[in-house]
C-alpha cells in the first residue's frame, strides 16, 4: 500500500478515506492520531492491525464538538462543564458509551473516552468525516507516540493509506484521560493537571493502584520505548559516573536533559541533546528528541523531574520508557 502524506490539500481525500471504511493518520495538538469511523468495526479492526496493538487496549473517541459527544457517550452535567472549561484541548473524559459505539472500540468496556482536540487542522478532518472518530496514537504498539507527520510515517509507511500533515504537536504528550464514571480520577496525567481540575473536580484523585483489571488498560503495557536502552537520571553527580561507565564500555551514551542541566554536563564533556527549560519544553521535545537519539546513539540517560503538574505528566512517560530505571 502507498502511503500518501500531505497537508491541507489532502484534507478532502482523508475525510473521503474515513467514509470508505479506511483509516488516516491525523493531527491533533498532543500527538498525531491514527483514526476510523468509531461506528464502523471493520475499520476499527485496521487501527487494530497498523499498530500491531492488543486488542483489551481502548481507543479514544474524537468528536469535533460537545454537541458530537452526544453520539458516543452519555454526557452528565459534571462531564459537560470539565469539556466547556478544557476542551477543545488535550483531555480525554471517560463516560458511559452509547450502543453505537462498538465493543471493540472499548475493548469490551462499557465506558468510552471521549476527546475534543483543539488542532485547527484535526478539528477540520473531525469535521469534515461527519462522525465520531476512534483513535489511538500513530506509532506501533509499544513505540514512541509520533509529534510529527515524518515520524507517523517511519512507523506506518505501507501500512495505510495517508497521513494528514499538521506540523509538529504543540503539547507533545497524550491527553490526561479523566474518568468521570464514578467519582473523578485521573487514569493517565498530562497537560490538564490535576492542580488544574481540583477548583472544578474537589474529589479529584490519581489513580494510583496496581493495574491488573485495568481501569485503563493502556497502563498495563510496555509504552513510550526507545529502541535502545533508556534510564533516568536525578543528580548531574549520578548521570556523569553512569554516562562514563557506559562510555567505557562502548554504548556511546547521551543525555537527554534541561538546557541548565546539558550546560553543565556539556562542560565535563558529556553528548547531551537539549528539551528545553521548562517541564512544558520537555513534554513538547522528549518524544521526538528520544526518535531522534536512539538513531545515532547506543543508550539514553535522560533527566528526572520531580515537581507536580505538568514534570509528574512527563515524568509519567519517562518512567515507563525507563522501565524505572533510575541511575
Ligand atoms: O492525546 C491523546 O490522547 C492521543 C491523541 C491521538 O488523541 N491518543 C492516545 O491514544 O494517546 P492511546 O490509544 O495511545 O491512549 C489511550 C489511553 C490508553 O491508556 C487507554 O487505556 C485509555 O486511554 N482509555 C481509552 N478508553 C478508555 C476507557 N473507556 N476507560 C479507561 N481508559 C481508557
Ligand atoms: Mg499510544
Amino acid at each position: 500500500m502507498e502511503t500518501k502524506i500531505g497537508k491541507e490539500e489532502i484534507l478532502d481525500e482523508c475525510a473521503e478515506l474515513i467514509k470508505q471504511g479506511e483509516i488516516v493518520a491525523f493531527p491533533t495538538e498532543t500527538v498525531y492520531g491514527l483514526g476510523g469511523n468509531a461506528f464502523n468495526e471493520s475499520a476499527v479492526k485496521k487501527i487494530y492491525e497498523a499498530k500491531n496493538r492488543p486488542s483489551d487496549n481502548p481507543f479514544i473517541v474524537h468528536v469535533p464538538d460537545i454537541k458530537d459527544i452526544e453520539k458516543a457517550a452519555y454526557l452528565t452535567e459534571e462531564a459537560e462543564k470539565i469539556f466547556e472549561i478544557f476542551s477543545p484541548g488535550p483531555i480525554t473524559v471517560v463516560l458511559k458509551k452509547k450502543k453505537e459505539i462498538p465493543y471493540c472500540v472499548t475493548a469490551g468496556l462499557d465506558t468510552v473516552g471521549i476527546r475534543i482536540p483543539s488542532h485547527p487542522l484535526g478539528r477540520a478532518f473531525l469535521e469534515k468525516c461527519g462522525c465520531p472518530i476512534a483513535a489511538p496514537s500513530a506509532n506501533l504498539s509499544k513505540r514512541v507516540s509520533p509529534t510529527t507527520a515524518e515520524r507517523v510515517y517511519e512507523d506506518m509507511k505501507g501500512r495505510i493509506p495517508a497521513i494528514l500533515d499538521g506540523g509538529p504537536c504543540e503539547v507533545g504528550i497524550e491527553s490526561t484521560v479523566l474518568s468521570l464514571v464514578d467519582e473523578p480520577v485521573i487514569l493517565r496525567p498530562g497537560a490538564v493537571t490535576a492542580e488544574m481540575l481540583a477548583p472544578y473536580l474537589p474529589k479529584v484523585r490519581m489513580f494510583k493502584g496496581e493495574v491488573k483489571v485495568a481501569p485503563s488498560p493502556g497502563m498495563k503495557y510496555a509504552h513510550y520505548c526507545p529502541t535502545v536502552p533508556c534510564e533516568l537520571f536525578i543528580s548531574e553527580e549520578s548521570a556523569e559516573k553512569e554516562y562514563l561507565k557506559r562510555e567505557a564500555e562502548g554504548q556511546n551514551p547521551v543525555v537527554l536533559a534541561l538546557e541548565q542541566t546539558c550546560k553543565k554536563l556539556g562542560e565535563k564533556g558529556l553528548r547531551y541533546m537539549s528539551l528545553g527549560k521548562n517541564a512544558e519544553e520537555y513534554a513538547h521535545n522528549i518524544f521526538e528528541t528520544m526518535r531522534k537519539a536512539e538513531k545515532i546513539y547506543g543508550y539514553i540517560l535522560a533527566e528526572a523531574m520531580e515537581g507536580g503538574g505538568m514534570e509528574a505528566s512527563v515524568m509519567n512517560r519517562m518512567y515507563k520508557s525507563s522501565g524505572g530505571h533510575i541511575v
